[in-house]
């Protein structure tokens, strides 16, 4: 609980250093308070681009929806909450991008088990994926997206996708 609050903190000490340091003009702090406070409203309670998402052993995401920003590191730690293993009820995000069939990467991937159903056919498809893991574990990713709007992601083991599939909203 620490942590976070201290970086929140150094966050605002570096705002206020920002703006004392720019004070010489009411004009100049305005127009970085409207540009400051654009951001801010959607982006309320994920104001970082760390994102969590969970699997369990019912074949389920805990969200359907995530949301972050764009041209901005993305963190996601995606975690399983299940007990079984990664043979019979593994889980992965992978993100697709726009304009992809998810379906027909669904399938491709189901032939795929030796590279844990990311189908090397279909890499340029994808923007970012976890590992497929097991009850109990957890994989981290980092990626950054440029482009503004909405991106389809669905765990690719096979028979998964018809449950476990969401939308990631960039803006
Ligand atoms: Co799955």
């Amino acid at each position: 609980m620490k942590k976070p609050l201290n970086l929140a903190l150094l966050g605002l000490v570096f705002v206020l250093t920002l703006d004392s340091c720019g004070g010489d003009g009411t004009k100049n702090s305005a127009a970085t308070q409207s540009i400051e406070s654009q951001p801010a409203a959607p982006a309320q309670g994920t104001v970082s681009n760390v994102l969590t998402l969970e699997g369990n052993d019912q074949m389920q995401y805990n969200k359907n929806e995530l949301t972050a920003l764009a041209n901005k590191t993305i963190t996601l730690t995606f975690k399983h909450t299940g007990t079984l293993d990664k043979n019979v009820m593994g889980h992965n995000f992978v993100l697709l991008k726009q304009g992809t069939d998810i379906n027909a990467f669904a399938q491709k991937a189901i032939e795929a088990k030796a590279t844990d159903y990311i189908p090397k056919s279909e890499i340029a498809s994808i923007i970012a994926h976890t590992k497929l893991i097991s009850g109990g574990e957890s994989d981290t990713i980092t990626f950054e997206i440029k482009d503004k709007g909405t991106y389809d992601f669905i765990c690719s083991f096979p028979g998964h996708v018809a449950m476990m599939k969401g939308k990631l909203i960039v803006q």
